[in-house]
């Protein structure tokens, strides 16, 4: 059976500040799917939130980038937003960029990663949820999974992926991509993926059959409307098992809290902590930042599931290591490499302070 996965996100209004998200606002996402599906538009559905982030996960056979699909997800998110004005939740409508609707959601405001592919006889999904950061937090992750064999021993004693993944990179700035192939093109990859808040792995293709395996959202909220309004807080789909890495091999680059960019004011670094869905509500200066983890096993198009897989306490070290790094980041307070580089920053007031300053400067002469 040939079906779509759409993972759409938006932030709506948070609750309280940009902390999590109201179970109203949940509510009216649930009741709008739902009817999405009795229309017979959708196949099935999950809703859930990650921190101030609504996510909306789909299954249906309508294609990637279905103005229909598009459509019902941006009208969802604002009549959710309509919810979120009424109680006056934090940054209403925040990532609603346009106010009306223009066949894609991409460019708008929403985050978006969709795949199209014939459902095998046992599909494990992962849907990985972020907040506070930008989708350059998967390169890590997604270089372990798809590139590492000391993460992934599949690569080495698995014959059907032996010949490895192709990643195909974007670079957010320039809006350009490039596909590299793993093994051979690691280092030149490296070069790349190493600097995630420029270039993000789009999508990742098993080499052997061209079969899509992972896709991110790429989306640069702070690019597309030409100032801040917040970081992305992207998502990333992985099927699991068989010819890709199993589901032990998709999560364990998640015990390495490593540091992303996005955390208050979408300003700093911080570590990014896996954690269960109840736990997803960024506090401690609007952080740490937070990923979750949903697995569901696909059968004729219906989620079975979620599985929350965070919620296993081999991931306290994770969250214990998280906490130590972010009291180790706070306290360089307002200094980098905790707030992030100046061209990298969603708010400064850099520009008003040389208007204040400029002419105090000198020239150096010797
Ligand atoms: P969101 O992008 O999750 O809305 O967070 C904004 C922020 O920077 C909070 O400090
Ligand atoms: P706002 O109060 O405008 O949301 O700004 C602070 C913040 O948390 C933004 O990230
Ligand atoms: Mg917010
Ligand atoms: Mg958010």
């Amino acid at each position: 059976m040939k079906i779509t996965l759409s993972v759409i996100k938006a932030d709506v209004g948070g609750y309280v500040g940009h902390s999590s998200t109201h179970p109203e606002v949940l509510a009216k996402a649930q009741e709008l799917l739902e009817k999405a599906k009795n229309d017979g538009l959708l196949v099935d559905f999950h809703v859930t939130r990650c921190g101030d982030d609504l996510q909306l996960i789909m299954i249906h056979q309508q294609g990637e980038n279905n103005d229909r699909i598009h459509k019902m997800a941006w009208d969802t998110f604002m009549e959710c937003t309509q919810v979120a004005k009424k109680l006056k939740l934090h940054g209403a409508g925040q990532d609603m960029l346009a106010d009306a609707f223009s066949g894609n959601v991409k460019g708008m405001g929403p985050g978006v990663a969709e795949m199209e592919f014939n459902e095998r006889e046992s599909e494990p999904v992962v849907i990985f949820m972020a907040d506070k950061t930008s989708a350059g937090a998967w390169n890590k992750p997604l270089y372990k999974i798809f590139a590492d064999p000391f993460n992934t021993i599949g690569l080495v004693i698995a014959e059907n992926m032996h010949n490895g993944f192709s990643f195909e990179l974007h670079d957010v700035k320039k809006a350009k991509k490039i596909v590299l192939n793993a093994p051979e093109d690691i280092y030149d990859m490296l070069v790349f993926m190493g600097a995630p808040s420029r270039f993000a792995v789009k999508a990742v293709r098993h080499r052997d059959t061209g079969e899509i395996v992972s896709v991110s959202s790429t989306q640069r909220l702070s690019h597309i409307a030409g100032r801040y309004v917040g970081k992305d807080d992207p998502v990333c789909i992985v099927r699991c098992q068989g010819q890709f890495p199993a589901v032990g091999e998709v999560l364990e680059p998640f015990t390495h809290p490593h540091l992303v960019a996005g955390w208050m004011r979408g300003s700093h670094h911080g570590p990014l902590m896996p954690c269960p869905v109840a736990q997803a509500n960024p506090s401690r200066f609007d952080g740490p930042p937070r990923v979750i983890a949903l697995g569901f096993q696909l059968a004729n198009g219906k989620l079975i599931g979620p599985r929350d897989m965070f919620d296993d306490p081999a991931f306290d070290h994770a969250r214990a290591q998280s906490n130590q790094i972010a009291d180790y980041m706070r306290a360089h307070g307002p200094f980098e490499p905790h707030r992030l580089h100046l061209e990298e920053m969603e708010y400064t007031t850099l520009p008003a302070v040389m208007k204040k300053l400029g002419s105090r400067f000198e020239e150096i002469k010797d």
